[in-house]
């Protein structure tokens, strides 16, 4: 089957600053040649540290940040390669749901007042109609219509999140950019957007790509994963066999920095936060923090390749280098990591 979005060699860089004196201005290569495909219905998650390009990727396929090489398709078709200005025009089936759904509403205008600016700016004219597709919407969130005279400070975090959504499914996108959809919000409340999202997927035919830093959620919605890594793709997996068979060193860490319930981790070691991919050199950009690091990984950057179900891009799953890759790795199965 076609998938519903498709992403080719996408980069992003951000221009350095010029130093006077100094030259030239390194970048900053914050989605670095990533390789995503999306299927009708799916729920894609994407994992990785803070600073590992999972915003930037978003914007990008969103059209709200230029891309600086690759290509992005819709439904088979390439909509990349417009100027920015003009990037979203072609997106219109692609819409974002904010991390901070307070912060993408106005204050100053009521939760009515803004669903029905979204609709006018999407060119329903009508009213009446904007009305009755505003009081359906709600319903199907699980809002009450009263909630139209309440301004965003009025409610709780979690009637947000669901207002958020309202706005976003009422514009009939295919595919939703979810941005920690749970941050924030206390367990009960997680859960109620998690059954939420999982109900208007299969309601209003909806895929979604869902960015987040917490690995329960991953488990609990996600149909695959992808784990980021300094801009790159470095494994993508069945979210169920992430979980039983994480191959990549990079995901292993994550796994073991779930902290457990009496608060501490099941690992020594820290996740700290990570810099940007300025220019990283030729090996692997993970070498500096990887137990199974060897001399190739200096050499040359790791590829993803076909492992189980999905794909890694690390030296150690070849054949006979460490217990890690006792995977069978055929050699027609390498896939080109951007
Ligand atoms: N507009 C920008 N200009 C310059 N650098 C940027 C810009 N936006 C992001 N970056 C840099 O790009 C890298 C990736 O940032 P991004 O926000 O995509 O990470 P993230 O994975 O979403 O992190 P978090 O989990 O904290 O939200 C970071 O090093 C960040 O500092
Ligand atoms: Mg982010």
């Amino acid at each position: 089957m076609n998938p519903i979005l498709s992403v080719e060699g996408l980069e992003v860089t951000f221009p350095g600053r010029k130093r006077w004196f100094r030259s030239p201005a390194k970048g900053l290569r914050a989605v670095a040649g990533v390789n995503l495909t999306l299927a009708a219905g799916e729920i894609l998650g994407v994992v990785g540290e803070s600073g590992s390009g999972k915003t930037t990727l978003a914007r990008a396929i969103l059209g709200l940040q230029q891309e600086s090489g690759g290509r992005i398709a819709l439904n088979g078709k390439e909509v990349t390669g417009l100027p920015i200005q003009r990037a979203r025009i072609d997106r219109q089936d692609v819409q974002y749901m904010h991390q901070d759904a307070g912060a993408s509403l106005d204050p100053w205008w009521s939760i009515g007042g803004a669903l029905h600016e979204a609709l006018v700016v999407h060119g329903v004219r009508d009213r009446a109609q904007r009305d009755e597709r505003i009081d359906a919407m709600l319903g199907a969130v699980g809002l009450d219509p009263s909630v139209k005279r309440r301004f965003p400070h009025e409610l709780s975090g979690g009637q947000l999140k669901r207002v958020a959504l309202a706005r976003i499914v009422m514009l009939k996108p295919k595919v939703v950019v979810l941005d920690e959809p749970t941050a924030g919000l206390d367990m009960s409340v997680q859960s109620l957007v998690l059954s939420l999202l999982l109900e208007l997927r299969t309601r209003f035919d909806l895929s979604y790509i869902l960015i987040t830093h917490d690995l329960s959620v991953v488990r609990r919605v996600c149909d695959r994963a992808a784990v980021m890594y300094l801009g790159k793709i470095v494994e993508v997996q069945p979210a169920a066999e992430l979980f039983s068979e994480p191959r990549h060193p990079y995901t292993r860490l994550l796994l073991s920095s779930i902290p457990s319930l009496d608060g501490a981790r099941s690992s020594s070691t820290p996740l700290v936060a990570i810099t940007g991919a300025v220019g990283a050199g030729a090996g692997c950009a993970f070498r500096p923090r990887c137990e199974l690091a060897h001399a190739e990984c200096d050499r040359s950057e790791p590829v993803l390749r076909r492992v189980g179900e999905g794909t890694v891009a690390c030296h150690a799953m070849k054949v006979g280098f460490h217990p890690v890759a006792e995977i069978a790795i055929h050699p027609n199965e390498l896939v080109v990591n951007g």
